[in-house]
């Protein structure tokens, strides 16, 4: 059988032929990289600019592909709940960790999203989102992560309460509820299982080694807390079992034991109605990415109706938590090759002017692939090379260390520029946004791109930082 490996780029050394499509929103023209219909190379001033000339490395913010992510989704769940007769609804929810960033919360609210959180600034965001009128009072604000009592966490989402009412902790942890009971105030609450993983029963899950969520016998002592508690209500149950899952078969077929346990649950406190499957809706980064969402979505709602069937319970509504599925794919990184160096190594290298483990770090920690495409003479001949990073670091390269993937560019490095693809959903966070970064590279220009419904485009610069910005930030009196 032929090996696979993830399909980072161009693989071959013919040239990309004209109007070749990469993907849903990446294609060749007249030798360009079009992203949807803009021209990138054109934004360092090579041809006719679509905005003034900025400098590279450059990171692109393309929001209109997440209101397109969080439209697609819905009309998934639309259509596979009209075609099976599924009676819940479903709540499409944006996991913040995946990218916090004003423009990308403000995005989801805007596109209908309810909104998840971890951790207490992720509550001060939501105050200010509230405040700015930008997060409705009938979205839910889910409160996931550690919350012990007396931590700043719990202290504001109880704050965070008296501004919104739809706001449900999901408690993590049996310590969790004394915040929520003593409060004074009226919440709806979640409960998590200890769920992450694979496991084919109860069994297994009981045994599982996970710090998320409660165990088997802890969910039932707190649903009695919270059913006896005046000021609580059980609405949601959460029960997430993994990240990037890329087979809707086993994705479904994971989230089954704990779908069993809802059912159980439901059927002992009528006031539950969300089955949370939480996060690892996979999102392509690299080109051959292939999943059916619609069998995903097919499998869900009949693996539901038949478990509540068993259970006599009506099957629930469903939240779904997207982090990665929302932000991967609107969030570029572009670099121009400053260098390319033959020095008898296996194959050429192309020096990037940033670098891949700051800008990537799940390419160099987790032996991730995003897709690598050149912005510029894709008429002309590939041949395969590495990227190097310009840090002195020798794991600041691409395709990671070990990768099975090639990686094609142009011969041609006269004004060679590249760009990572992909790469929105938590790298821009795990890398640290400002502050200093390895070898005191300064943080690049970022480009926030919006477009009409007429498709014209609206382009926001945020200045990268400055060698003053880096050295002060350092500690150093300049
Ligand atoms: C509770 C919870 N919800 C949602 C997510 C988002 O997951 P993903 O990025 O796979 O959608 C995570 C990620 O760690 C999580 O911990």
């Amino acid at each position: 059988m032929a090996e696979t490996h993830p399909v980072v780029g161009w693989e071959t050394e013919s040239p990309v032929p004209d109007g070749y499509q990469f993907n849903a929103y990446l294609q060749a023209r007249n030798g360009r990289l079009y992203f949807e219909d803009l021209n990138l190379a054109s934004l360092f001033g090579q041809e006719t600019p679509a905005v003034r000339p900025l400098p590279s490395p450059l990171e692109v913010v393309y929001l209109p592909l997440i209101r397109q992510k969080i439209a697609f989704m819905n009309q998934v769940f639309a259509e596979v709940t009209a075609e099976v007769g599924y009676t819940g609804r479903f709540y499409y929810t944006y996991a913040s960790k995946a990218n916090a960033a004003e423009e990308v919360i403000r995005t989801t609210l805007s596109a209908g999203a309810h909104h998840e959180m971890s951790s207490t600034i992720d509550v001060d965001i939501a105050k200010l989102m509230i405040q700015q009128g930008r997060l409705a009072s009938d979205r839910m604000i889910v409160c996931n992560g550690f919350k012990a009592a007396g931590s700043q966490y719990a202290a504001n989402i109880l704050q965070l309460r008296q501004l919104h009412k739809n706001v449900v902790p999901v408690i993590e942890a049996m310590g969790e509820l004394s915040s929520f009971i003593s409060s004074g105030h009226s919440f709806d609450v979640g409960l998590r299982l200890k769920s992450y993983g694979h496991h084919a029963n109860e069994k297994e899950m009981r045994a599982a080694n996970s710090r998320f969520g409660l165990g088997l016998d802890d969910i039932w002592k707190a649903a009695d807390y919270i059913a006896a508690a005046p000021n609580l209500r059980l609405v949601m149950y959460h029960n997430m079992v993994g990240s990037q899952i890329v087979d809707p078969e086993a994705f479904v077929r994971w989230l089954k034991p704990g779908a069993e346990v809802y059912a159980r649950l439901r059927q002992r406190h009528d006031t539950l109605h969300i089955f949370n499957f939480g996060g690892g809706m996979p999102v392509g980064m690299t080109l051959d990415f292939a999943f059916d969402y619609h069998d995903f979505v097919r499998r869900l709602l009949t693996m539901l109706q038949e478990t509540c069937r068993r259970y006599n319970v009506p099957p629930p509504d469903i939240m779904g938590e997207y982090g990665r599925y929302t932000t991967s794919e609107h969030g570029a990184h572009l670099f121009s090759i400053i260098t390319a160096k033959e020095n008898d190594s296996k194959l050429p290298w192309y020096i990037i002017d940033g670098s891949i483990m700051s800008s990537f770090p799940d390419s160099w920690a987790l032996g991730e692939h995003f897709i690598v495409l050149p912005l510029n003479h894709l008429d002309k001949p590939f041949q395969r090379v590495q990227l190097g990073g310009i840090t002195c670091d020798s794991d600041d390269v691409y395709p990671p260390k070990p990768s099975p993937s090639p990686l094609y560019l142009p011969v041609d490095t006269d004004g060679l520029l590249v760009g990572f693809f992909s790469v929105g959903a938590y790298q821009e966070m795990l890398g640290g946004v400002r502050g200093s970064k390895h070898c005191v590279l300064p943080e690049a220009y970022e480009l926030i791109i919006e477009r009409d419904h007429k498709g014209d485009y609206a382009f926001q610069i945020l200045q990268g930082q400055t060698p003053d910005d880096v050295l002060r930030n350092l500690g150093y009196q300049i």
